[in-house]
């Protein structure tokens, strides 16, 4: 075994009331070129070690894994036989090299009613574009869950106009093109996983993780691709993008992709508190109206148009409509609520969020409608922090408000950011929309039976490193009346 393999840190994942999911990857070399990570190619044992204390004394799991050259030398082991709402610490050995000690935490039993649960939501991670101070702030709370809400990595090449990470070197020239084989796929993971501050997240609470666009190329539905490579080839593509995002996150085996499939929607439960609809709305989703992303056409409207794919829909529809949580939640990679872009009498919508799909979101809110759960929508993708109260009836301010959805800002994406920009009045036009902060930053939340308090975490730079943090708003929103309470 070559000396220190641990390189990209360790991870936990899709926390159930019996276990997690345990990650590492072996890299002595993490950026070399080839993308192997310094690894021999040949196949190495992981021995892995789950205690209830931080000095190992008391174990409750234990065994082995194989790390192959195929999957990148990454673990993912599925960790059962845990004790429900827990905390666990766990790590991993190569030879005699010893990983750093990660901790995580299981689900509460499935009917326990917990007192609390506290989650952040985290989104669009640009590691050229800034520091990830945000996840500096965010290792030091005390979390049960984080919700990765896509972009991941950036496929685009790192150049010298894009580099605006201040006391970085400029990285090889290997990182200078955009990411099209599975090797440069595997490195981009290895780049972006270099930050400590990512690592200390990623070692301090279990991720649930979904995938917006990035992860592949920008704005692509299902075999289209936004630049037009046949879809044949771009299938090729999504199947070596898929293949990285498996092999460099904490991600149960079923997600271990089928050529360039992924199965990747699923359910998250914490006792009767909330359940988590964990979305995948890029890998089934209906191209582009008229290859428009930015209209009003009526194309828009067509009924049998989906963002989530037939099988997701019902799978979803299903769910929500039988849930006996307190809150049914939505993770999905992109905004649901509907946002006008015109402020004048037209009408412009961006049909790469919900709003390119009318009639899908209708269908889902009728079967939301059906739980007496109160809805809310986690998302990310456009680099903003924006709370929304979702509508029964868009056009109708008055209408009754069905749920809230939250848009927890980037980690990276768009560098310093200010506290508005040029498309912070075409967002506030719309009334449902009642918060809109263009600063880098994420989303800290506090859930229990009686409400949710969300509060939106920004930072005033992250081109330099070390920004203090600050709640730029802080929202109450009652279980069972959904409205957006602002208290800061
Ligand atoms: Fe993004």
């Amino acid at each position: 075994m070559p000396a220190n393999p641990f390189t990209l840190g360790v991870a936990s994942g899709d926390p159930h009331p019996d276990g997690v999911v345990l990650w590492t990857r072996l890299a002595p070399e993490p950026l070399a070129a080839d993308g192997h990570g310094g690894m021999p190619r040949r196949p190495f044992t992981v021995a892995y070690e789950v205690a209830e204390d931080e000095g190992f004394a008391r174990i409750a799991a234990r065994g082995h894994a194989l790390a192959t050259p195929e999957l990148a030398h990454s673990v993912h082991v599925e960790v059962c036989g845990l004790r429900p709402g827990r905390e666990y610490f766990y790590r991993f050995r190569a030879g005699t090299e010893l990983s750093p000690v990660g901790r995580t935490k299981t689900a509460p039993a499935p009917y326990a009613m917990p007192d609390e649960l506290r989650f952040t939501t985290a989104s669009c991670q640009a590691w050229y574009h800034g520091h990830f101070t945000a996840y500096e702030h965010m290792a030091k709370e005390d979390l049960d869950v984080l919700f990765f809400l896509g972009d991941y990595i950036y496929e685009y090449g790192i150049t010298a106009t894009n580099l605006w990470r201040q006391g970085v070197p400029m990285p090889a020239a290997e990182h200078g093109v955009e990411t099209v084989t599975l090797e440069q796929y595997r490195l981009r993971y290895a780049l972006f996983k270099t930050d400590p501050h990512l690592q200390a997240v990623h070692a301090s609470v279990p991720w649930v993780i979904t995938t917006d666009d990035h992860e592949v190329q920008n704005n692509y539905a299902d075999e289209w691709s936004e630049t037009g490579i046949p879809p044949a080839d771009f299938l090729r593509r999504r199947a070596v993008a898929y293949r990285a995002f498996y092999e460099n996150l904490p991600l149960r085996a079923v997600s271990l992709p089928d050529g360039p499939h992924l199965a990747l929607h699923h359910r998250l439960r914490w006792g009767r508190l909330a359940d988590f609809n964990v979305l995948d709305n890029r890998q089934h989703r209906d191209p582009y109206p008229a290859g428009a992303v930015v209209d009003n056409s009526p194309e828009r409207h067509d009924p049998s148009r989906t963002i989530l794919g037939a099988r997701q829909e019902k799978w979803l529809f299903d769910g929500v409509r039988r849930s006996q949580a307190t809150w049914n939640v939505l993770a999905t990679g992109v905004v649901m609520a509907q946002i006008d872009r015109d402020t004048g009498p037209g009408e412009l919508y961006s049909n790469d969020m919900w709003d390119g799909f009318p009639a899908c979101r209708d269908r889902l809110f009728a079967a939301l409608r059906q739980s007496p759960a109160t809805p809310v929508v986690l998302s990310g993708d456009i680099h903003r922090h924006v709370a929304a109260e979702l509508k029964t009836d868009w056009r109708d301010p008055a209408s009754a408000t069905m749920g809230v959805e939250l848009v927890g800002g980037s980690i990276g994406s768009d560098g310093d950011g200010a506290d508005t920009d040029s498309f912070g009045p075409l967002w506030l036009a719309n009334p449902h929309v009642k918060l809109y902060n263009a600063r880098r930053g994420y989303l800290s939340c506090r859930m229990t039976p009686t409400a949710l308090t969300s509060e939106f975490k920004t930072l005033p730079y992250v081109t330099r490193p070390g920004a203090p943090v600050t709640t730029a708003a802080r929202f109450v929103t009652e279980a069972g009346r959904p409205a957006l309470n602002r208290e800061v």
